[in-house]
């Protein structure tokens, strides 16, 4: 595994869209394993691939329960609202409170190719929001609703 440089506010690639991973090949596990290893020297709660400078539609996330892995993940699912405080690696120092859903279900696949189904709730479903939202080239910054107090 090798740490990889985090993709900081102002870089352009932070805006693009991912692409679909098609491939579930070995450079995909290298991308996984990579994005794992910059997690947890980031400290980090979540990581999308674009965060370093990949654009294909992969995040890892772990909110304390172990690492997920997700390849092209979607919202099938999302129940209520919550206004809760966020920050993202790529933009060091800046945090607000935003809007995301309560509960979301995301069907995704594994780093074979097989898809599964996650639910999350409370920081689980915000770190999932966030990080596919990265996929979109969206940062949590559109998802302010007001500062944090
Ligand atoms: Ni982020």
């Amino acid at each position: 595994m090798a740490y990889r440089n985090i993709v900081k506010k102002g870089d352009p690639i932070l805006y693009r869209k991912s692409r679909r991973v098609e491939v579930f090949d070995k450079k995909l596990h290298t991308l996984l394993d990579d994005m794992k290893e910059t997690l947890y020297r980031e400290n980090g709660v979540g990581l999308a691939a674009v965060q370093v400078g990949v654009l294909k539609r992969v995040i890892v996330i772990d909110v304390g329960e172990g690492l997920i892995e997700l390849v092209n993940p979607e919202i099938v699912f999302t129940q209520g609202v919550q206004e809760e405080a966020e920050g993202c690696l790529s933009l060091p120092g800046e945090y607000g409170v935003t809007s995301r859903p309560a509960v979301v279900k995301i069907k995704a696949q594994n780093r074979n190719g097989q898809w599964c189904l996650y639910k999350g709730e409370e920081l689980k479903a915000r770190c999932l929001c966030h990080e596919i939202d990265h996929l979109d080239g969206i940062l949590f910054t559109k998802r302010v609703i007001k500062p944090v107090d």
